[in-house]
């Protein structure tokens, strides 16, 4: 039987390869857009803003009544807000959480019910590796991703008994429109205190991911994710270099990892 995958932000990045490659692969797919966007043919598409929890129900209502069942989840949708803490208005931080986390939680809740029924599912939180470390001028982002780390670690345990398996899937850098469509406070709005660095650290930000990898890179390794019976529970899909930092965070002491992302953020 096919499987039905129920995936949010198809329009650009890693939503729109992952979705077209799934469909490809004989999954049916059902991937959101918060405007009308154009798609793979057998992409079905629906409208929804993650942060509109009427919106998500009545896609996730549509899909169910149409196919009996959601099989995946993938959790894709984000945004990324660029600034000093201090700087970014509050209505952006409430914004970042309320994409980032609360959205995250709208289609997990809304689709758990008919996978407990079901007996199975899979739900793929797009988490990154500033879920994993706290990066600078990116606070409220990493915010947002550390906050689906916890909850897909506690939902890990208590979806055990319905056969239900959460994967957090770590990208690293990569070339999507993450980039232009980042909220970035920068030379104009930006306190003098923090203007010349958050410069200098945005720049090396947007230069790493624009040397990022094409996201097809990391569909494919979730086309491999979803064929395997039993999944890790987390993938780390990043350059070398960063991988090593994922594993330096957890044995080095604190002031020294520290002290090697300042380096690499240009930051004295
Ligand atoms: N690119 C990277 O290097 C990288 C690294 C680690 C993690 N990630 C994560 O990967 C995921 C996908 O990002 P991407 O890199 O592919 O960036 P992207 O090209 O900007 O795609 C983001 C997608 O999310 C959608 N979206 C944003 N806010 C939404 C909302 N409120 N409701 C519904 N959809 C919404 C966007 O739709 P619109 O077109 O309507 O804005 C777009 O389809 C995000 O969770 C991001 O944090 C990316």
């Amino acid at each position: 039987m096919k499987k039905v995958v129920f995936i949010t932000g198809i329009s650009s990045g890693f939503g729109k390869s992952i979705a077209s490659m799934l469909a490809q692969n004989a999954y049916i797919v059902y991937g959101t857009c918060r405007k009308p966007c154009e798609h793979d043919s057998k992409v079905n598409v629906l409208l929804l803003d993650v942060t509109d929890l009427q919106s998500v129900e009545k896609n996730v209502n549509l899909v169910l009544e149409k196919e009996g069942r959601i099989d995946i989840l993938i959790n894709n949708a984000g945004m990324h807000t660029g600034g000093a803490a201090e700087v970014i208005p509050f209505d952006e931080m409430k914004l970042q959480m309320e994409t980032n986390f609360f959205g995250f939680m709208n289609t997990i809740r809304s689709i758990l019910p008919a996978m407990r029924k079901q007996g199975s599912g899979r739900i793929l939180n797009v988490s990154s590796i500033g879920g994993l470390m706290g990066l600078p001028f990116q606070s409220y982002y990493s915010a947002s991703k550390f906050a689906i780390e916890g909850v897909s670690e506690a939902l890990r345990m208590e979806l055990r008994a319905f056969n239900i398996k959460v994967i957090l899937i770590n990208p690293g850098d990569f070339h999507t429109h993450n980039t232009q469509n980042r909220l970035n406070h920068s030379t104009s709005d930006t306190i003098d205190a923090y203007k010349d660095q958050f410069q200098k650290t945005i720049d090396i930000i947007e230069k790493d991911e624009t040397k990022g990898w094409a996201p097809e890179i990391l569909a494919r390794k979730i086309v491999k994710i979803l064929e395997k019976k039993n999944p890790a529970r987390r993938y780390v899909i990043a350059s070398f270099e960063q991988k090593l930092a994922v594993i330096l965070k957890r044995i080095m002491p604190g002031c020294w990892f520290d002290s090697i992302l300042r380096g690499h953020y240009g930051i004295k």
